[in-house]
């Protein structure tokens, strides 16, 4: 299904603008140097000026989103209308996560992933639904996955998964563009992680079921497979690309509206680019570009799905030569993502250093942070120029 991208709605916006110059500034004001506003007055109330990201974008026929909770937006109207008017895409960062839409088994809560599918949708911005099936062994403490669901026995927790996916789908047909149907499913070895999913099949059939009842729920939907740290050429990303590689040669007859066609099991693959900034810290450019090519060559859709450059930080200050080498990791993503045709877009994990996962969890990246284009009050830091340019490059 083609992405939907316009104007946001200035209405809208403003009334929100204006809130948040009656109200959110007195709590949390944008801060730091205002700088001359060229566009509508809602944008400097949140430190914005000029062409924004999204406009940018659109003029290269690509997205560029963000991760968006919609919490955060009610207590933080900035978070809101920057999302809203930077970024073409909105994902939800844990709408769709197993613990918040489905926290027993059967006995769904879709609050979060319907507030950010109506964002979206009274923005006109793309909607994208991220990681359904996915359960991060290195991170436990998350529970993704209910303890209610990892005790069903496997063959049940398999139906489960299946009806999950298609319970999902149903809800956002015609809504969401693009799916991240499993998200995480190797080691860094390229061996299947033993998750709660794996164990319904003991083999990577089970990634062949979730997407197959995600293509029969919404044959309109963009279905990716999505990972970290494989975006070069690794054990890793060979071993994905093989499985990709089998998805796509995979196909499902399906009924497109009233027409029976056959297609295949995926679409696209996520690169996560989770980056870092630190000096030396660059993964070849030349590597990536060729790891990116070998997956469009299979016929697959990519996106960066959530770009961030964490770098050095003490007590959250960076110093200037990280925040510039932070700016040439930003472009050079983006310009990765622009080079290539199969590219659809970049999603970022947060557009904030005041709202993202790696500064909630700092035991995770100790020593690191601030891994975001915008400031914790909304100033645009170098790496924000580092996007902009890239897409205004020719
Ligand atoms: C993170 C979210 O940002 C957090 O809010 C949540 O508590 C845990 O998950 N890889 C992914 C994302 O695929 O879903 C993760 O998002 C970050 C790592």
């Amino acid at each position: 299904m083609a992405t939907r991208s316009a104007a946001p709605n200035r209405w809208a916006l403003l009334i929100v603008a204006a809130t948040c110059m009656l109200v959110a500034a007195c709590t949390d004001p944008p801060t730091g140097p205002r700088v001359e506003s060229t566009g509508p007055a809602e944008h400097g109330a949140c430190g914005m000026s000029g062409p924004t990201l999204a406009e940018l974008a659109e003029r290269r026929g690509k997205t560029i989103g963000t991760a968006y909770r919609s919490t955060f937006a009610e207590t933080d109207p900035c978070y809101g209308i920057v999302a809203a008017t930077e970024f073409n895409s909105l994902t939800t960062e844990i709408g769709t996560m197993m613990n918040t839409i489905e926290p027993a088994p059967g006995v769904f809560d879709f609050r979060e992933a319907d507030a950010v599918a109506d964002v979206a949708a009274r923005q006109h911005r793309d909607f994208q639904i991220h990681a359904l099936i996915w359960d991060p062994l290195d991170q436990p403490q998350w529970a993704i996955v209910p303890p209610a669901i990892r005790a069903l026995p496997p063959p049940q927790r398999h139906q489960l998964m299946t009806d999950t996916v298609t319970a999902i789908l149903h809800r956002y047909a015609g809504r969401a563009s693009t799916v991240t149907v499993v998200n995480e499913a190797f080691d860094q070895m390229g061996h299947l992680q033993p998750t709660a999913w794996w164990q319904t099949t003991r083999s990577d059939q089970y990634i062949f079921d979730a997407f197959r009842a995600a293509r029969l729920a919404d044959p309109h939907a963009q279905l990716f497979y999505n990972d970290h740290s494989a975006e070069t050429h690794s054990d890793k990303s060979n071993a994905i690309y093989d499985m990709v590689k089998r998805l796509h040669d995979t196909t499902v007859d399906v009924d497109v509206d009233g027409t029976t066609e056959s297609l295949p099991l995926i679409d696209g693959i996520g690169f996560q680019a989770h980056m870092l900034g630190g000096e030396g810290q660059q993964p070849s450019v030349p590597d990536m570009a060729a790891n990116l090519q070998r997956f469009a060559d299979l016929g697959l859709k990519i996106r960066f799905t959530e770009l961030d450059v964490r770098i050095p930080v003490v007590n959250g200050t960076a110093t200037a030569a990280d925040l510039d080498r932070q700016r040439d990791v930003f472009r050079t993503m983006t310009t990765l993502c622009l080079d290539q045709p199969q590219c659809t877009g970049i999603t970022l994990w947060g557009f904030t250093d005041k709202r993202s996962w790696i500064t909630d969890y700092p035991d995770t990246f100790s020593g690191y942070g601030a891994a975001t284009p915008l400031t914790t009050n909304y100033q645009r830091k170098p790496a924000r120029d580092g996007i902009a340019e890239a897409l205004q490059e020719n």
